[in-house]
């Protein structure tokens, strides 16, 4: 399918997501939402192991929801509004596959919140991010009061989200946004070999333990202990397994073959 404000890219066993909306800072209007649905869903399927997700132009990673969109909401259609972004960043987290961040400029209000949505987020230097929304009267609403005070805390959530302040790639780093910074011509390079370096290994682990690690968000302690024995029994019944011991003893590199 072709599509009108993504580009989806492919290489190898990697996918890329590009935003492109650079003349509107790549926000997220409805259409952005119904194609970024679209193409998660047959990544879902497909023979994709890690996606990554970046925007297009040098300016914007994305500046948020689209504020010509939300300025014409009321009562019932911001509801639908903030539940049609949470599902759509809900299939993101729930790929069931590895998906990077790749955060090229501002990521604020729902481009801050996407990047949340991902695994793992790396940022170049010149990244900002924020959950600006109340300076527009509304709160994020795209999981941004969930996700980003699981991430780095409800103290400093709590700050972020009440004053709207923006924090740099620096902070973004120090509090534990990003897990790395580059520099900007560095970025897409720096993802794709952290990229290539996960579809590497046997992805039935990677996403056991893409999934072990998820289920945190939903259990306590216990129960995610039980739900990562019963990942690591269903791990210790595949030939990657086999593979993946067998060539430790025998002092070579894996070959994982997904089975
Ligand atoms: N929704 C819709 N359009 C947006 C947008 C958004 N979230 N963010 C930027 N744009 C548009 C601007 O309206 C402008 O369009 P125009 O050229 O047709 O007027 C274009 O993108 C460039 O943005 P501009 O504001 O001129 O760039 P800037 O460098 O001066 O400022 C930002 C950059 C990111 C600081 C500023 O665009 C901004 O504050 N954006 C909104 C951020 C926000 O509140 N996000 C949360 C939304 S819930």
């Amino acid at each position: 399918m072709k599509y009108k404000n993504i580009l989806v890219d492919f290489e190898s066993d990697l996918a890329i997501i590009t935003i492109n909306r650079p003349e509107k800072l790549n926000a997220l209007n409805n259409e952005v939402f119904n194609e970024l649905e679209n193409v998660f869903d047959q990544l879902k399927k497909d023979k994709t192991n890690v996606v990554i997700i970046t925007g297009a132009g040098d300016k914007a990673f994305v500046a948020g929801a689209d504020i010509k969109e939300l300025n014409k909401c009321d009562e019932k259609t911001g509801k639908d509004f903030s539940l049609k972004g949470q599902n759509v960043f809900n299939k993101i987290e729930n790929l069931g596959k590895p998906v990077i961040a790749a955060i090229n400029g501002f990521a604020l209000g729902g481009g801050c919140e996407l990047a949340l949505a991902c695994h793992i987020r790396i940022a170049n230097s010149r990244a900002k991010f924020g959950q600006p929304e109340v300076n527009l009267g509304i709160i994020p609403g795209y999981g941004g009061t969930q996700r980003l005070a699981r991430l780095i805390n409800t103290g400093r959530a709590a700050e972020y989200i009440l004053t709207g302040d923006l924090f740099d790639a620096e902070d973004a780093l120090r509090i534990g946004f990003v897990n790395k910074i580059t520099a900007p011509e560095d970025l897409i390079d720096e993802a794709k070999s952290l990229a290539k370096k996960i579809s590497a290994k046997g992805q039935i682990a990677v996403r056991a333990a893409l999934g072990a690690i998820l289920q945190t968000n939903d259990s306590n302690l216990n129960d995610g202990l039980n739900y990562e024995a019963e990942l690591f029994a269903s791990c210790c019944k595949t030939n990657d397994f086999v593979e993946g011991t067998t060539a430790f003893l025998e002092k070579r590199s894996p070959k994982f073959k997904n089975r």
